[in-house]
């Protein structure tokens, strides 16, 4: 697949079939997390692979409640305020967040070596340079699902679930992970919310804003 046609292709995919990942297709999209930049040469990733909905289970287990949380909160009193295509993603996104990492058959948790100050405590930007180095071999992890004809769902680790994961994987004190990132076929039905059109020239300012 041409690289522009994969930057097309790549959708948040929330409905997955129960087609396994074969081993050597998912190892070819980890790869491609070493291909990213990262700020200090040293790419210190680390991969949780999780398959079987009975090891899965426990791994997500405060997802539902969280989400809902957030669901009953937020998204009604929201609906007038925030910009449709926004809104119409959260309605369709909020209720899957548990049921996509469980239907995908394969969760996979990407760790990187956060050094010098912890995560949520940054003293300015550049302390966040690990942080932006596993996400950009993250896009790097998605594109490659995308080239590979699969697709990719992620959910941002909330309240106590970071701790949660870390506790069961018994992953190492300075290592945090980004995201639950959940990998598979699209199911044959599988909802796309309507992207944001966006006019790039739109957005270009020549010399000053
Ligand atoms: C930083 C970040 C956090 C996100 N968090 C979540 C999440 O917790 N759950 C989820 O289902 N999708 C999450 N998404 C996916 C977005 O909803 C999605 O990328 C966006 O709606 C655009 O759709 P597209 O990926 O199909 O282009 C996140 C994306 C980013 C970049």
């Amino acid at each position: 697949m041409d690289f522009y046609e994969v930057l097309e292709k790549r959708r948040t995919i929330r409905d997955f079939s129960d087609k396994e990942v074969p081993d050597e297709v998912l190892e070819k999209i980890l790869s491609a997390a070493f291909k990213a930049p990262t700020n200090d040469h040293l790419r210190q990733f680390e991969f949780i692979v999780v398959r079987g909905k009975e090891n899965i289970s426990p791994i997500i287990s405060p997802v539902a409640g969280n989400t809902k949380n957030i669901q009953q909160a937020g998204l009604e009193a929201a609906a007038n305020e925030m910009d449709k295509d926004e809104h119409a993603m959260f309605v369709s996104a909020l209720p899957k967040q548990q049921r996509m990492l469980l239907q995908s058959n394969c969760l996979v948790l990407p760790f990187f070596r956060q050094k010098d100050y912890p995560l949520c405590k940054p003293a300015d930007q550049s302390s966040l340079n690990y942080f932006a180095s596993a996400w950009a071999a993250v896009e790097n992890m998605l594109l490659a699902a995308t080239a590979e004809g699969l697709a990719c769902a992620f959910r941002i680790p909330i309240g106590n679930e970071p701790g949660h994961v870390k506790q069961l994987v018994h992953a190492p004190e300075e290592y945090e992970f980004t995201c639950f990132l959940a990998i598979g076929y699209p199911a044959e039905n599988a909802h796309i919310c309507k992207q944001k059109e966006i006019r790039t020239e739109d957005r270009i300012h020549k010399n000053v804003w």
